[in-house]
């Protein structure tokens, strides 16, 4: 079974409200008509996922996704987003990208067991992990690595596991315009699909989709895709320019034409 290339949009906190069906208008219309391959994923500000799921309602094109979801459904939680409120608008949710873990002093068992409970109400999850730079100055990567991949395989069954996206995004190259080799990138890729392969086996691990995220431009997307590189990308700041974003898209279509 051939896999779906995934490009994934983070639009963090950046944009107003208009701002935001702003960029959504201009993304279906640049995408209008256009053949695609990749999946797309935006993931807008909560207050915005109802209009945004609804400005998208007969787009097949672009999907919805939450930045993030606190674990519990229901409580005494002042100031959470539970997933009760994102299910009606969303197929998608980042979890425990760096900056959340880095706010809100959220743990690798809290992001399985949110990741975990998603799939209980069949939204995919997009897993964040990657490296400080400290630990990359360190030479911690790998250690790091397996072991967020660790507590994800021993956290989600299989079914799960197939369904959730694993986002390597170095921390250092998030927002810094700094960026990894891709070889190095292709190097963590084969690190967590070794990893997926060991524990159950290599059609499990060829299924699940890795991305890279971090500084991400159209002029470096297609580097980081295809081949024995990543699945796909998540974008945070390229992705609030239509054209860019859309230059990013095709970038890893062709990418994946070419493979
Ligand atoms: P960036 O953000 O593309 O602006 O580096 C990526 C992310 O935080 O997901």
């Amino acid at each position: 079974m051939k896999k779906r290339p995934i490009v994934v949009g983070n639009w963090k906190m950046e944009l107003s409200h208009k701002a935001e069906l702003e960029l959504i208008r201009a993304l279906k219309n640049m995408l209008k008509g256009v053949p695609i391959k990749s999946e797309v994923v935006v993931c807008p500000s909560y207050p915005s996922l109802p209009a945004i799921a609804e400005a998208l309602k007969k787009n097949s094109k672009i999907a919805v996704g939450a930045q993030n979801v606190f674990l519990e459904e229901k409580g005494a939680y002042t100031g959470q987003v539970s997933v009760l409120d994102i299910k009606p608008f969303v197929n998608w949710s980042l979890v425990g990208h760096s900056e959340v873990r880095a706010a809100a002093g959220v743990t690798d068992d809290i992001v399985v067991k949110t990741a975990a409970m998603l799939r209980g109400h069949n939204i995919n999850p997009i897993v964040c992990i990657g490296e400080s730079e400290e630990e990359r100055r360190s030479e911690q990567t790998v250690t790091k690595i397996r072991t967020q991949v660790a507590s994800l395989i021993e956290g989600l069954d299989r079914t799960s596991l197939v369904q959730t996206v694993i986002a390597y995004e170095p921390i250092w190259a998030i927002g810094s315009g700094q960026t990894p080799d891709p070889d190095d990138v292709a190097q963590i890729v084969l690190l967590i699909r070794r990893q997926l392969t060991d524990r159950y086996d290599q059609e499990l691990a060829e299924r699940v989709r890795i991305i890279y995220g971090g500084s991400v431009t159209p002029e470096n997307a297609g580097h980081y895709v295809g081949g024995p590189n990543a699945d796909g990308l998540l974008i945070g700041g390229a992705s609030l320019h239509p054209q860019k974003f859309m230059e990013i898209i095709q970038a890893v279509d062709s990418a994946f034409g070419e493979a």
